[in-house]
């Protein structure tokens, strides 16, 4: 019999029931709608709506409700409406009237607005540590490979030289943006709807401070229509969980590219990459190729909840019972792929022979020749064009910068002299570029010590 049996004169289709039901996926809140239960109880006894004693039963019950349902002793009924229904019918089944007196001055429509945001605040709380563990393991990564050179592209050609620190040192920026993202949208969504009553308010002298600051709330919602209306945070989180997504879907690009025979710059530790069915010589990197294509999943769900907030008078409506499925699969999704991807860094191989070759071929100290005439006192300009001169020159005769013989150089100008080859040799290209940013290993050291700071922080 449902709850709202007195109004109704037939019990609900089967079929009805089940499309309306929610708690095949809302059940994994059962925690944090007991946590608010036990909240709402609490303040429901000391603000003598209901009797103390009425409260002390309720918040006894409720805590054994939890302890059976994480022992397994109580399972879920996949014919209740959702979780909230749920755990109520059986407080009653349990303590009869006094259970019918949990829900006094209070709605499903606060009720679930609570429950997602406790259960969010937990979620982020988790994700943020485990970006936080995945950078702590870049930046290991990145210390030891400061005099890793490596190819800086741009284009996907060959551009400047790098090393592989400075590169990792870019994503654990991006990664660094990413909990401050987190952050942000955890400060935002630490307020109270509770007590807005199904839209508009309630009759009774309820003290929406104390719940608030008994579940750890900065403050109550001040308006109780957006208290129960209100699923900005849910979009703002899947926005940052996309942009997460997004950072490790460009890393996982690039792996995937460094695995490849044509640049063999990394190899994944055999655990972290599989084979295949017909071809005995394939590794293949599954795990980043599954990251960038989860990422669309996660950008889908970013789209579910603009799409089912844009035409929604206020204030509940059934539509948003959506936003759970949505959410919770952005929130599994990147955590799945951060607990993955992050041992797989942990344990690859950096090929740096093959690093240090790629950069040797691709002309990209050409920048540092011009500007090896620049600082003999040529305009920039002219400076380019001599050195664009001799890359095709190498290129027409096979050679290299560090090849081509003095006599070539100095063809173009006399300011050329023995010292040329050290100007250009690898090592003086990164150790040059010494700017704040920059590759050299002593700039990416002071990159590597302010992150570690901001990870301590
Ligand atoms: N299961 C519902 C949801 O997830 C709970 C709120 C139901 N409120 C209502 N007025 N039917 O949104």
């Amino acid at each position: 019999m449902a709850l709202w049996a007195g109004r109704f004169s037939k019990e609900i289709d089967e079929t009805v029931n089940a499309f309306n039901s929610s708690i095949a996926f809302d059940a994994r809140m059962y925690k944090h709608d007991i946590q608010g239960s036990i909240a709402h109880a609490t303040m429901l006894g000391k603000c003598g709506i209901i009797s103390l004693e009425d409260s002390q039963i309720i918040i006894k019950g409720l805590g054994e409700i939890l302890e059976d349902i994480e022992s397994g002793k109580l399972e879920f009924d996949p014919t209740a409406e959702d979780i909230h229904m749920f755990v109520e019918a059986e407080l009653t089944k349990r303590y009869g009237d006094v259970g019918k007196r949990l829900h006094t001055s209070r709605s499903r429509n606060d009720q679930v607005a609570l429950d997602l945001r406790l259960y969010l605040r937990d979620e982020i709380a988790e994700i943020r540590e485990m970006v936080r563990k995945l950078c702590k393991v870049l930046v290991e990564l990145a210390e030891k490979n400061t005099e890793t050179v490596m190819p800086g592209y741009t284009h996907l050609q060959r551009a400047q030289p790098i090393t592989f620190a400075h590169h990792l040192m870019a994503y654990v920026q991006m990664f660094i943006r990413d909990i401050g993202r987190l952050d942000d949208t955890a400060k935002r969504m630490n307020v109270c709807p509770l007590g807005s009553g199904a839209l508009a308010g309630t009759t009774y002298h309820i003290d929406r401070e104390m719940t608030a600051e008994l579940l750890g709330f900065d403050s109550p919602m001040p308006n109780s229509l957006d208290g129960v209306s209100d699923r900005d945070y849910c979009i703002e989180l899947a926005n940052t969980l996309s942009i997460i997504m997004m950072h490790l879907s460009r890393f996982s690009e690039e792996v995937i590219l460094w695995c490849s025979w044509e640049f063999k710059f990394i190899e994944l530790d055999d655990a972290y990459a599989t084979g295949s069915s017909i071809m005995p010589q394939k590794k293949n990197p599954d795990i980043t190729e599954l990251i960038r294509g989860k990422t669309a999943r996660v950008y889908g769900d970013l789209n579910t909840l603009l799409t089912m907030m844009k035409g929604l008078p206020l204030a509940y409506n059934k539509d948003m019972q959506e936003d759970k499925e949505a959410i919770f699969d952005a929130v599994d999704t990147v955590k799945l792929c951060v607990k993955t991807f992050t041992p797989m860094m942990e344990t690859l191989t950096v090929n740096k022979e093959n690093m240090r070759a790629a950069a040797a071929k691709g002309f990209i100290n050409a920048t540092d020749c011009a500007d090896y005439l620049v600082k003999k006192g040529m305009p920039f300009r002219d400076a380019y064009k001599i050195s664009g001169t001799l890359v095709a020159e190498c290129i027409s005769k096979g050679l290299t910068l560090e090849t081509l013989p003095i006599e070539e150089y100095r063809k173009m100008t006399d300011l050329f002299t023995e010292d040329v080859y050290e100007a250009i040799s690898l090592e003086t290209c990164v150790k040059g570029r010494l700017s704040q940013g920059g590759p050299s290993p002593d700039a990416v050291a002071v990159q590597i010590a302010l992150a570690k700071e901001k990870l301590e922080a």
